[in-house]
């Protein structure tokens, strides 16, 4: 059963882990989506070796070579990673010793468990410019296909009941506010990851005579003016997931935003509603059912949104009952962010396709729109308009919108004498209010859906996300 004796901590030990064990602890399946950190990390960690005097410039250099050779062959998907050598780290540093045995003083002055908060702050870093790149392209999207439809109404909901309309523009909009938070936060999220926590040893740094600021300065960890950027505590630092928690949190709001405009495109795109019809090469078909033509895109960001803020309650789980510091358990966080990242990924570029292949019927949005009961609070506005107290208002409206219903006609066509029976303020011509274009350009206060309104924030998020 047993192995003999590990080769990197072996030291004090006679036997090796159980076949079972290395299965199960190995990481590097996982990890070593790590490599090019890490060995970014390797290089800057020598350089500052060599800068103290902790090695020579000529160990500095061989192995400096030899990394290079490692990341080729590991590029050239060459490299075979070994379980029995656990994680990225260690197969990275045996197949380095291999082409240059000076790499036996790579891990002069540092742990793994530095070593690790290092290379995943490095991929979060790198996880949310890309993130933040798909966003600014999926706004982009959004934005053209807001801007060819602030001529189409359609009802606004509450309760999942018509409401009062609004353009598609103004609904489209209310995503590109949303998407925008979501890249606010990315930003943040890569700003914390940019402290450097190298030289924090395995918890209480180390008694060798390192430079940290060296090592954060050669990672790019630094501040927009260039000063380098070190992390303070060394306990903390190797102990502290906040930013896989930041992260994921990110990408869990992300993916709900996505989940909450699926869900809105799910009913456009149903026969009740018929107000969008969905590009085929985002939809499938029914192995039975010959006429379907099923929004499964969007059924799967719907989804999808649901292991998304799964791993961010992993994560949750996973550590807040862990004492300072390292504990073995962390390495589980690794393949929860890497999950959110690759599922959110993957999700706004579908999203991406989905809404720029969208087209909006412009028929059926009209006929929805012309209910005039979308328009019963303009109405009750009017009657304010008219000195009528808006409790009062309300009320009136609400007697009209009983009195068509009892007489199954619409609310604009309740006959006058029943009108003015209900209020005196109704001998007036009340129906002026029944006129789409009248109720939008009643509404050009900030942040309304009024078409000069829409055509500033049109112009707002064109000019933000350089679309001409
Ligand atoms: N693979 C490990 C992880 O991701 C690296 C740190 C291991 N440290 C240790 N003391 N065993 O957590």
């Amino acid at each position: 059963m047993a192995k003999k004796s590990q080769a990197t901590w072996g030291g004090r030990f006679s036997n090796g882990p159980a076949e079972l064990m290395l299965r199960f602890s190995e990481s590097v399946s996982f990890d070593k989506r790590l490599a090019a950190f890490d060995i970014a990390v390797n290089r800057a960690h020598t350089a500052m070796l060599r800068h103290v005097g902790l090695i020579t410039a000529r160990e500095m250099k061989a192995i400096h070579r030899g990394l290079k050779e490692v990341e080729a062959k590991i590029e050239a998907g060459k490299l075979k990673w070994n379980p029995a050598f656990e994680d990225v780290h260690m197969n990275i540093e045996q197949a380095l010793t291999k082409i240059a045995p000076e790499a036996a003083k790579m891990h002069t002055a540092r742990s793994r468990n530095d070593q690790v908060a290092t290379d995943s702050r490095l991929f979060f870093k790198f996880a949310t410019d890309s993130l933040v790149g798909l966003l600014e392209r999926l706004q982009r999207s959004i934005l053209k296909v807001a801007e060819k439809n602030q001529n189409v109404f359609i009802p606004g909901y509450t309760h999942l009941q018509r409401a009062q309309p609004v353009s598609v523009s103004h609904h489209l909009l209310a995503y590109v506010e949303m998407f925008s938070r979501d890249i606010k936060r990315f930003k943040q999220v890569n700003d914390d990851a940019n402290w450097c926590p190298l030289g924090s040893g395995a918890l209480a740094g180390t008694t060798l005579p390192i430079d940290r600021e060296f090592v954060a300065k050669a990672l790019g960890f630094v501040d927009s003016r260039g000063r380098q950027r070190v992390t303070t505590n060394s306990m903390d630092s190797v102990a502290d997931r906040d930013v896989f928690l930041d992260f994921a949190q990110a990408c869990a709001v992300c993916a709900t935003h996505i989940s909450r405009v699926s869900e809105d495109v799910i009913l456009w795109n149903s026969a009740e509603f018929g107000f969008v019809e969905l590009p085929d090469a985002f939809c499938t078909g029914s192995s039975l059912m010959p006429q379907k033509k099923n929004p499964d895109s969007l059924e799967l960001l719907r989804g999808k949104s649901g292991r998304i803020v799964g791993s961010l309650q992993a994560l949750y789980t996973m550590i807040k009952g862990l004492p300072l510091t390292y504990n073995r358990d962390l390495q589980e966080d690794k393949a929860q962010v890497f999950d959110s990242f690759d599922q959110l990924g993957i999700s706004l570029q579908v999203l991406e396709g989905t809404i720029a292949g969208a087209r909006f019927r412009a028929d059926r949005c009209a006929d929805a729109v012309s209910d005039p009961g979308l328009l019963a609070t303009d109405l009750a506005d009017w009657l304010v308009s008219e000195g009528v107290a808006f409790r009062d208002a309300h009320h009136v409206v609400g007697a009209l919108v009983a009195k068509a219903e009892a007489l199954n006609v619409p609310l604009d066509r309740v006959p006058q004498e029943e009108a003015v029976r209900i209020h005196k303020a109704l001998s007036k011509d009340w129906r002026v209010v029944f006129d789409l274009k009248r109720a939008m350009k009643a509404r050009e206060g900030i942040g309304m859906p009024g078409p000069k309104q829409i055509r500033k924030q049109l112009s707002r998020w064109k000019r933000a996300y350089a679309v001409r």
